[in-house]
This record gives C-alpha cells, structure tokens and sequence, in this order.
C-alpha cells in the first residue's frame, strides 16, 4: 500500500493517530518537502517518530516515482505531504502511476492552509479561487492572478493567496554549466506579495484592487507564534511577519460580525477604524 499521509500546519505533533501507526510500521517513509515546509527539522520529526524520513524532492517524485513506489505491491510506503495530501497539492502523477502498477493508495487527512485559513475570521463559504504568487524576476511578471481575483472581486468573495517556495533552485550559471549546485530557499513573505500585487495593479491599472484594499497577513498559521495582521495592501507592503510560511488574503465582501474579529489584529487600527468605523 501506499499511504499518503498529511502532516499538519505546523510541527511533528500535528500528525494524527492514525498517520503515526502508518509511519511507525511503513517499510520506508518519504517527505515531500518542495511544496510547503513544517516549522521543525527532519531530525526533529525522525526523532518523534522513530524512523528514518527520507526526504523527497520534486525530481524524485514527479520524474523518478518508481523508487518511492519500488515494492509497494507487498510492502508499505508512507508519502508525507505538509498540510492535507489534497490541500493545494495534489501528487497526482505519482498517484497515476500507483494506479497503473495496481499499488493501492490510502490518505490519511489532515488541516491544511485550505481550511485553517477560516481562523482569520473570515467565513470559508465566501472564498473564490485561490491564487499563487510567483517570485517576479526583471522579466517575468506572470498576472494571471490578476485576471482570477478580478472574478472573485466582482461577487465580492476574498482571495486567498499562496506564496512561492523556492527549494533546490539552480542559479542560471549553474544550470547552464550542468553544476548540480543549489541556491538557499527561498519563501515569498506577505510584504513581498502585496508589493507584487500592486505592481501589476500599476501595470493593469483596471482596477481590480488598489492599494487602500483590505488584505490580511497570515504567518506561521498552526503555530504557537502564529501571526494575523490586518491592513491595506499598502500597509502590509511595509509590514515584516517574520519567519516563513506567509499567506495573504485579500478581503472580499465582509459581515460585521468579520470585521470586528479583524479589527483586533489590525496593523493601524486608527485606520482601520476609519475604513471600518466601530459599530457600524
Ligand atoms: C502548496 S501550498 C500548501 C499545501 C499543503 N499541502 C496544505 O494543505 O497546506 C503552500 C503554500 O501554502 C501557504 N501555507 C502553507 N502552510 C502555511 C502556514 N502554516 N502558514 C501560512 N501559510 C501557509 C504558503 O503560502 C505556502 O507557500
């Protein structure tokens, strides 16, 4: 069997009951950690559960699924994925491959960024697409967001957005030259997102948003140190929440029931409450 297993949000512990009997007893255990991180180390989550974790990159997952799927028809392999299996990741070649050499699969589910973004206030039903923001480069500023928040502004749904992690990354020279050398990670903050987002309101300029939008950045959710902050895009451009992982969501049509819960995280609640008046 192969058993993809979800980790959580924030550290070793958040993985449940029933994913720990899995990884304590699976033959060989793989961590994908390309498509977002947990706030601990490797060693940290071996120690808790008494196995080797073998860490798992984009290239052995999506290009040499073979070797993680290797004996799974008589063996089991734990996958671990952070967050939910399903939550803004999917797996699904290595999935299709299961299918194709008859391995079973089973998930085993956990919170996500998907859900566990509700605890900014912000009711689940009135989320629209959700969006990624890539890191820009001098010449290549992709707005393909820019088009989907349109349509989730227009009937009036927030947006929440998902930043870049950038792991295992090639420096143009050393992928020109062949050299398997790898940059540090990189993880897009809030202060980064909102800059990018009205850098393309710059360019677009329809409207879509301004800088005087609504947003809330979210750091570290699941964590004891979690961070929200409340702002326009223009405040959260200059605001630092620290470590990695960031989100932002940008706020769409909201109750005043909402608003009053966001207020108490608000960067500058003198111009909160001049946007959103207290008891209004
Ligand atoms: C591909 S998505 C997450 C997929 C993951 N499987 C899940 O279910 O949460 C990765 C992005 O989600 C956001 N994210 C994930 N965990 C987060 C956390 N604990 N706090 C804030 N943002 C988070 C970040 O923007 C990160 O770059």
């Amino acid at each position: 069997m192969l058993y993809c297993i979800g980790l959580g949000l924030s550290d070793e512990k958040d993985i449940t009951l029933k994913g720990l009997e899995i990884v304590r007893r699976a033959e060989r255990v793989y961590l994908e950690a390309y498509t977002s991180i947990l706030m601990v180390s490797r060693e940290k989550l071996e120690e808790f559960y008494g196995r080797e974790v073998i860490v798992a990159d984009r290239e052995l997952v999506e290009s040499d699924s073979d070797v993680i799927l290797r004996d799974a028809s008589s063996i089991d392999i734990a996958f671990l994925v952070v967050g939910d299996p399903f939550g803004a990741t999917t797996h699904l070649d290595l999935l299709l491959r299961a299918r194709s050499l008859q391995i079973p699969v089973k998930t085993i589910h956990n919170a996500s960024i998907m859900n566990a973004v509700g605890a900014c206030g912000l009711q689940l039903y009135n989320f629209g697409q959700t969006v990624s923001m890539v890191f820009f480069t001098e010449t290549w500023k992709p707005s393909s967001f820019y088009d989907k928040i349109r349509e989730n502004v227009k009937i009036g749904l927030h947006t929440l957005v998902l930043l870049d992690i950038k792991v295992k990354e090639q420096s143009e020279e050393n992928l020109a030259r062949g050299r398997k050398i790898y940059e540090p990670p990189r993880y897009m903050t809030v202060a980064q997102c909102a800059s990018q987002m009205l850098a393309i309101e710059d360019i677009r300029q329809e409207g879509v948003y301004t800088k005087s939008s609504l947003a809330i950045g979210i750091a570290r959710l699941g964590s004891n140190d979690q961070i929200f902050a409340a702002g326009t895009l223009e405040d959260l451009a200059a605001t630092d929440l620290g470590p990695p992982l960031h989100s932002l969501v940008l706020v769409g049509k909201v109750h005043d029931m909402e608003v009053d819960f966001i207020r108490e995280f608000a960067v500058d609640s003198t111009k909160f409450n001049t946007i959103f008046p207290k008891g209004t």
